[in-house]
């Protein structure tokens, strides 16, 4: 099993340190799990140059979003953290899972995937929202906790530990669904047959 982690951040903080909470968790289950750090460098939004379906990858090279796709193929759950800025994600996780998902979204499909925000004070809620709906155009289950998926400064020891909790119970929920998962396989219960290919435009 491999549960793969995309930092949202910039900086080596305190979402980090979330995730590091729950690798913890992964570790002791006998899980693979992996970190990818978004960093500082610039990401570039989707420019809907639509390249990405004859591609099979995103058409803007040179940063981290290929090598995401990459990654997710021969991951078995996912993790997204992020920074709450202004009551939503940051910019630059929206614009790489924007143009993973766009251009890889197959890499992602019928796995699960949980969300977490690490925040000072407010805008969790509405920041969970849109990460989860990565999930849900996708065909993907969603992990959930049993609190919200928020931490508050998880990286000092003696802060939150209600969050850090609540962090390790996703993880270990993750491992759960992943092994359901995995256990239905060797049952003969693969992904369901669904249909593809009706579009309905509305706007041209
Ligand atoms: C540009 C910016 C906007 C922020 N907006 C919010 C906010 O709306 N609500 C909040 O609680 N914290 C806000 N914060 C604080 C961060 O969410 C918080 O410090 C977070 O834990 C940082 O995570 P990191 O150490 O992984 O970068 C903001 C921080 C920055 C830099």
């Amino acid at each position: 099993m491999k549960i793969l982690m995309v930092n949202g951040s910039p900086r080596k903080g305190e979402t980090r340190a979330a995730l590091e909470e729950m690798g913890k968790v992964f570790t002791d289950a006998g899980a693979d799990w992996e970190i990818v750090d978004l960093g500082a460098a610039p990401v570039n939004d989707c420019v809907a140059c639509r390249k990405c379906t004859e591609l099979k990858k995103c058409a803007i090279g040179g940063d981290i979003v290929n090598e995401l796709i990459e990654k997710a193929k021969s991951a078995d759950g996912f993790v997204f953290g992020t920074p709450v800025y202004y009551a939503h994600p940051t910019g630059r996780i929206l614009s790489v899972l924007d143009r993973a998902f766009y251009a890889g979204k197959y890499a992602f499909m019928h796995k699960p995937g949980a969300a977490i925000t690490s925040l000072r004070r407010a805008g969790s809620c509405a920041s969970m929202d849109v990460m989860n709906k990565y999930f849900t155009i996708s065909e993907m289950p969603i992990v959930s906790s049993s609190y919200w998926n928020d931490v508050f400064r998880p990286s000092e020891a003696e802060s939150d530990a209600e969050g850090r909790q609540t962090v390790r119970n996703l993880a270990r929920n993750m491992v759960w669904l992943v092994r359901c998962i995995e256990a239905g396989k060797e049952k003969g219960i693969s992904v369901p047959a669904n249909e593809y290919g009706t579009w309905s435009n509305f706007n041209k």
